[in-house]
């Protein structure tokens, strides 16, 4: 079975307050694009074209008019409401019948990736029960916290411990077989009143289940949890972006290179596009077709 996308959006995104006071985090600006766009195209580099979208009653028609049904892009993009933020895990009860029992990856809409992305392909195709990354960062206390051992079996996962055993955070990328849903279904809210992604990383370690794989600090991991981490996002991908000529994460593009748009597929694409940087970009690329 082909392996189906969620992206999670919704969250109240208190911390950016008040640039979230009117709409969600996940569409903030990073640079030139809304920020989902990022997530998005992480998933479909992985090759994925089914994708369900999560968010609040008030911005899911939002993201609705910014990414319609995913056709421009060669790809279908469902949506589905989460009434109250209950959770990461909760996103596989509001897309319980998405997944149908597919195998699927879940990426949180505020999780930007760059760098040599290929090992999420590779996750995907060789994932039994459920994979999730570790990465280096100098703040694990942050995040959920994983432990490995020395043959790279996991010891421990926390979520947000204060002492944390180790400077590996788990990223909001996961991949996991159709188990998934029943996993997350069976879970009870955590202290803080949430349903934990974690509680159902320690379902699967209990069975054996459970997979890490460290990303390697060729690839960059951003965060865009406060005010100042997303102008630091934003300056990052500005600065790429700036001396590549390239654009991180222009969903046409990656479309057209992923083969989910034919050359006149992306012609008629672009054709809808308004005049931009952004439409030029896309115009550009058309020379080298
Ligand atoms: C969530 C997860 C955490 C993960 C992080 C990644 O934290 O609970 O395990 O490391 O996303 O962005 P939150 O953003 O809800 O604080």
């Amino acid at each position: 079975m082909e392996t189906r996308g969620i992206i999670l959006a919704g969250g109240s995104g208190t911390r950016l307050y008040p640039l979230t006071a009117a709409f969600s985090k996940q569409l903030q600006p990073v640079y030139d694009k809304p920020m989902i766009f990022y997530p998005l195209s992480t998933l479909m580099m992985a090759g994925i074209r089914e994708v369900l979208i999560i968010s609040t009653p008030a911005d899911t028609p939002v993201f609705e008019r910014l990414l319609g049904d995913g056709s421009r892009y060669g790809i279908s993009i469902s949506y589905a409401v989460q009434d109250q933020p209950l959770g990461i895990a909760d996103a596989f009860r509001v897309g319980k019948e998405f997944v149908g029992g597919s195998p699927v990856c879940l990426i949180l809409g505020d999780n930007i990736f760059y760098g040599k992305l290929d090992f999420l392909r590779t996750a995907i195709s060789a994932n039994k029960g459920a994979t999730i990354f570790g990465y280096r960062v100098s703040d694990p206390e942050r995040y959920g916290v994983v432990e490995i051992g020395s043959e790279g079996q996991i010891v421990s996962i926390e979520e947000k411990p204060k002492e944390p055993r180790s400077d590996l955070a788990i990223p909001g990328l996961y991949v996991y077989d159709g188990s998934v849903t029943d996993i997350a279904t069976s879970l009870t809210p955590g202290p803080r009143g949430e349903l934990e992604i974690t509680d159902v990383h320690r379902i699967y370690h209990e069975q054996n289940r459970l997979h890490v794989q460290q990303l390697g600090r060729g690839i960059a991991w951003l965060d865009t949890g406060t005010p100042e981490s997303l102008l630091d996002a934003s300056t990052f991908i500005h600065a790429i972006e700036k001396r590549q000529g390239l654009k991180i994460g222009c969903l046409e593009e990656v479309a057209l290179h992923q083969g989910f748009l034919t050359a006149s597929e992306y012609q008629r694409s672009v054709a809808q596009l308004p005049a931009s940087s952004y439409r030029s970009y896309c115009e550009s690329l058309l020379t080298s077709l």
